[in-house]
Formats: structure tokens, C-alpha cells, sequence
């Protein structure tokens, strides 16, 4: 180390990101890199807290007055974001929050930037959503946030494709009576067809040999196909829609959007 700073000092604020199990989260390696190239002293860590344990992981952080905040991914989006003392907008509407702020004064506070992650990694590579129409498979944590920023963002339609129904139409429901917006409708048989993009938000694809999302029979050669999966990074749904000659968008745009949106938030960037 002669003539070099150590990386992680007396003096370090620490951040982290908490998951169960934290074996495949990738905000440390994203946010590490940034790190050391904007010269911050500061590190990210991985937690794996099981759920049971988590109030108890949480209160301690409370107290940690070199802790800045946390990357929250599955399974604590939900119960996370009960524990925050405030909730920003989107965190409100899904009830998640993907970022919580631990501050000075022992409080803490939630926000989720899925969404407005997803729909800048679509402007980004050309694919803005406003005035389409958007089949939506999935109606979990990661949907709810998407549709907000979906409608948000000016979509004309969206319509959601869930295996549970029931939690598609609770989230056009929220909308409309949270947000104001009409334009979303769940739609639990659609195939595809004549729709501008279609967004997997199900979880179908991370391990192998799943079934498809959506049959792709349906789709017309113009729709886009997203997806917000990352490992692997070529779903078997991305590739069956590249053998088709479909235009797809990759999963990891969604979170590559958000370490700025995060970090700014919980004060690592
Ligand atoms: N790129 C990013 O930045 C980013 C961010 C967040 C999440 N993600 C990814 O998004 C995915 C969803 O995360 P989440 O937090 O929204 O999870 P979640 O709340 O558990 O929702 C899972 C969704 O997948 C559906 N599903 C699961 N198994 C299914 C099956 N066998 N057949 C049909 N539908 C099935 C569920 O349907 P039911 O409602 O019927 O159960 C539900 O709609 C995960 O793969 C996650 O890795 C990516």
C-alpha cells in the first residue's frame, strides 16, 4: 500500500445494499467503480438479511452515524419501505422502495426509482413510450413502479398480462384513484398482438428451462421487446424475439439509469 490510500479507512461512509440472499445484487460493483473514480471516501457492501431478522438490522443502522444508506432489492422492497419515516411519491403509489436515506437525526427515508430507471433507459435508446400502446406481463413490485413511470411518461394504453388478474387490476385501480390516470387496464388473455412494446416484468427468465413470458406468435414485426431481467442478460425471451428479427431492449438499461437517481438520493454520489 506504500504511497497509496487505503481504500476503506477510519474515516469511510459506508453504504450498502440489501437483499436476501446478496449473492447476485450488482449495485456494489456498480456503485465502487464511481467510487474510487470520483475520489469519494466511501464503500458500498453487500447485507443478506433474512426477512426475519430485518427490523433488527434496520434499527441498528438507525444509530450507525457513518452509515449513508441503502440499494434495496428482493425480498424487502415491501417491508422496507413500512419502516420509513417518509416516502417519496413513487415509493407511496407502489408501496416499495428500492432506496432508503439513513439520516443524522436516526430517521429514514424511502423512495423506488424502478421506473423512472426504465423509462430512461427506454429514451436512451431511442424507444420514447409516450402516445404508445404497452403490454406490461407482470404485475409485481418492479410492475407497479413501471406503470407509474409508464403513465408518467405519457403512455397512450397500458395493458397488463398477470397470472394473478387480481393484482393487474389493483394496479389500474391505484392509478386511477392515486394518480389520475385512465389509461391502464388489466388484460390477463392478451397475445401480443397490436401493441408498440411489450415489457417482461415477471420473473420468468432467470433461471433456465422456464416458460416463456409471452408467446411471441402474435406479435406484429414492429413491437418492442423489453425486459427488466439482467442475469442472464439474453433471457431465452430476448433471444427467441432476436430470432424472430423483433427489436429488443435489454434489462440492464433499468438499473444502469438508476445509480445516479440512487446514489443522488441516498447521498453516495
Ligand atoms: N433491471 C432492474 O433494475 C430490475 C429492478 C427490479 C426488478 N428486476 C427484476 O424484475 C423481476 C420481478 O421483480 P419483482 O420485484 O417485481 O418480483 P415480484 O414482486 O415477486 O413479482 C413477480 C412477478 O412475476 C410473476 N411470476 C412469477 N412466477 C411466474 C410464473 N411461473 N408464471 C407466470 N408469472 C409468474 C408474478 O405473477 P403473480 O402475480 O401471478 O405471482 C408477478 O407478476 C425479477 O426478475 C427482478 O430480478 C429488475
Amino acid at each position: 500500500m506504500t504511497g497509496q490510500m487505503p481504500w476503506v479507512t477510519g474515516t469511510t461512509r459506508f453504504f450498502a445494499t440489501i437483499a436476501n440472499p446478496a449473492d447476485h445484487v450488482r449495485a456494489p460493483m456498480v456503485f465502487n467503480p464511481i467510487f474510487a473514480k470520483r475520489g469519494l471516501d466511501h464503500v458500498m457492501v453487500p447485507m443478506s438479511v433474512p426477512p426475519e431478522s430485518l427490523k433488527v438490522a434496520i434499527d441498528g443502522l438507525r444509530g450507525t452515524s457513518n452509515f449513508g444508506g441503502m440499494a434495496v432489492t428482493i425480498p424487502h422492497k415491501m417491508e422496507l419501505a413500512k419502516m420509513c419515516d417518509t416516502l417519496g411519491p413513487t415509493a407511496q403509489l407502489t408501496g416499495a422502495v428500492n432506496a432508503v436515506r439513513f439520516d443524522a437525526d436516526g430517521t429514514i427515508h424511502g423512495d423506488n426509482f424502478d421506473g423512472a430507471g426504465f423509462v430512461a433507459g427506454l429514451r436512451r435508446q431511442d424507444h420514447d413510450p409516450a402516445g404508445r400502446t404497452v403490454l406490461m406481463v407482470g404485475a409485481g413490485g418492479a410492475a407497479r413502479a413501471i406503470a407509474l413511470a409508464l403513465c408518467d411518461a405519457g403512455v397512450e394504453r397500458l395493458l397488463i398480462r398477470n397470472r394473478t388478474p387480481e393484482k393487474a387490476e389493483a394496479i389500474a385501480e391505484e392509478l386511477a384513484r392515486l394518480g389520475g390516470y385512465r389509461q391502464v387496464e388489466s388484460a390477463p388473455t392478451h397475445d401480443g398482438g397490436d401493441v408498440d412494446m411489450i415489457v417482461n416484468t415477471t420473473s420468468l427468465g432467470l433461471h433456465e428451462g422456464e416458460d416463456l413470458p409471452l408467446v411471441l406468435d402474435a406479435v406484429g414485426a414492429n413491437t418492442l421487446i423489453a425486459e427488466i431481467i439482467m442475469v442472464p442478460e439474453r433471457t431465452d425471451w430476448l433471444a427467441a424475439a432476436e430470432a424472430r428479427g423483433l427489436t429488443t431492449h435489454y434489462g440492464h438499461h433499468m438499473l444502469d439509469h438508476q445509480v445516479e437517481l440512487i446514489g443522488t438520493f441516498i447521498g453516495a454520489l
